[in-house]
C-alpha cells in the first residue's frame, strides 16, 4: 500500500508518465497532496496536465535530488518514493519527519 495516511503530504521524485503519482492520487483524500519531480520535459509536459486536473498535485522540473526546491518550506512528508529503472521495484519510503 503506498498511502497509509490519504490526508498527508507525498513526494513522488521520478513522474515519468505519472503511473505511480495517479495511484497516489487515488487513495489520497480532498486534503492530501503530492510533490513531484522530473528532468524530463514529456514527462513535465503530462505533469503539468495532471496538476490542471487535480489540484492536489503540483510537479516541479528538475531532480528529485532538488526536493527543497519543489516543496514548501518546512513541509513534512509523509512518504516519497522514486523509479531507478522499469525493471526494478519502486519505493516507497516512510518517513517519520523531513523538514527541509
Ligand atoms: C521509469 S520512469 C518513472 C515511471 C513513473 N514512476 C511512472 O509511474 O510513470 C523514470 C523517470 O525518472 C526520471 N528521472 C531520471 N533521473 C531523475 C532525477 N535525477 N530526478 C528526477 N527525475 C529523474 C526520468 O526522466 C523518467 O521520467
Amino acid at each position: 500500500m503506498l498511502v497509509q495516511n490519504p490526508d498527508g503530504v507525498f513526494f513522488d521524485g521520478t513522474f515519468g508518465r505519472g503511473g505511480h503519482s495517479r495511484l497516489i492520487l487515488d487513495s489520497l483524500s480532498p486534503t492530501g497532496r503530492l510533490y513531484a519531480t522530473d528532468k524530463d520535459p514529456q514527462a513535465l509536459a503530462i505533469g503539468r496536465a495532471l496538476e490542471k486536473d487535480d489540484a492536489r498535485f503540483e510537479i516541479v522540473a528538475g531532480s528529485y535530488a532538488d526536493i527543497g526546491q519543489a516543496l514548501p518550506t518546512g513541509q513534512l512528508l509523509d512518504a516519497f518514493c522514486w523509479t531507478w529503472a522499469f525493471h526494478h521495484p519502486s519505493w516507497m519510503m516512510p518517513v517519520a519527519a523531513l523538514v527541509l
